[in-house]
């Protein structure tokens, strides 16, 4: 295990896409440092507590998630990681069964929003939720992508200030038993 974390660098590589004089930031990670493992782990939690184990962070899994493949933002407050939010292409997710629901599987427009989360005391407050995705959908629109996607509990995707299609319902989703919607927002 620790020899997989042999080829991280001691800081991370990030570059600025936003900040305010309130010391709030947002950054789009190109490569995660040391310096950034433990509060992006500690960020997971809030993420685990909701749908388990198999949401957290780890040295061997970041990786996965935070790389040259991915869109992942973190937002930073007095340079504390406070939320993450990371965009993974549909096509990573060809072996899980959910991911052939979706007709554009294989047409390589569509992020998928793996995980969207801020640290309990940041939420619905100084906007940095709402921020950090409006950055977020305004990248993957200047990557190309056409629409993006992801699971939220059912109800959620008709509160997001753009429209949103369900596609889906999951009744169950990861160990979570109330029902999940797939949703598909178009990128204009
Ligand atoms: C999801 C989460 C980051 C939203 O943060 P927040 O500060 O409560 O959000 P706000 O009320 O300021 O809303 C910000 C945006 O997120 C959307 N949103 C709210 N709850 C959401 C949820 N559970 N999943 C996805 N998006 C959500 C809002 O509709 C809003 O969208 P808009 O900017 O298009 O209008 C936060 O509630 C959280 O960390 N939850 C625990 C983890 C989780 O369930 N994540 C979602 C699945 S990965």
């Amino acid at each position: 295990m620790e020899q997989l974390s042999l080829n991280i660098g001691e800081k991370s590589e990030v570059k600025v896409i936003a900040s305010s004089a309130y010391q709030f930031r947002v950054e789009l990670v190109k490569k995660v440092g040391k310096d950034d493992i433990t509060g992006l782990i500690e960020v997971s939690k809030y993420l685990a507590n909701k749908f388990g184990k198999q949401a957290l962070l780890s040295k061997t899994n970041i990786h996965k998630y935070f790389n040259k493949d991915t869109l992942p933002f973190v937002a930073r407050f007095k340079g504390e990681i406070i939320g993450y939010i990371i965009g993974v292409p549909l096509e990573h997710f060809k072996q899980n069964s959910w991911s052939h629901f979706d007709v554009n599987l294989g047409k390589y427009n569509t992020l998928y929003t793996y995980a969207f989360v801020m640290k309990e005391k940041y939420r619905r407050k100084g906007g940095y939720s709402k921020t950090l995705k409006r950055i977020y959908i305004n990248w993957a629109k200047k990557q190309g992508s056409k629409f993006i996607t992801g699971h939220v509990q059912q109800g959620i995707s008709q509160g997001f200030t753009a429209q949103a299609e369900v596609v889906k319902i999951f009744p169950m989703w990861y160990g979570v038993k109330t029902p999940f919607e797939y949703y598909r927002r178009p990128l204009k």
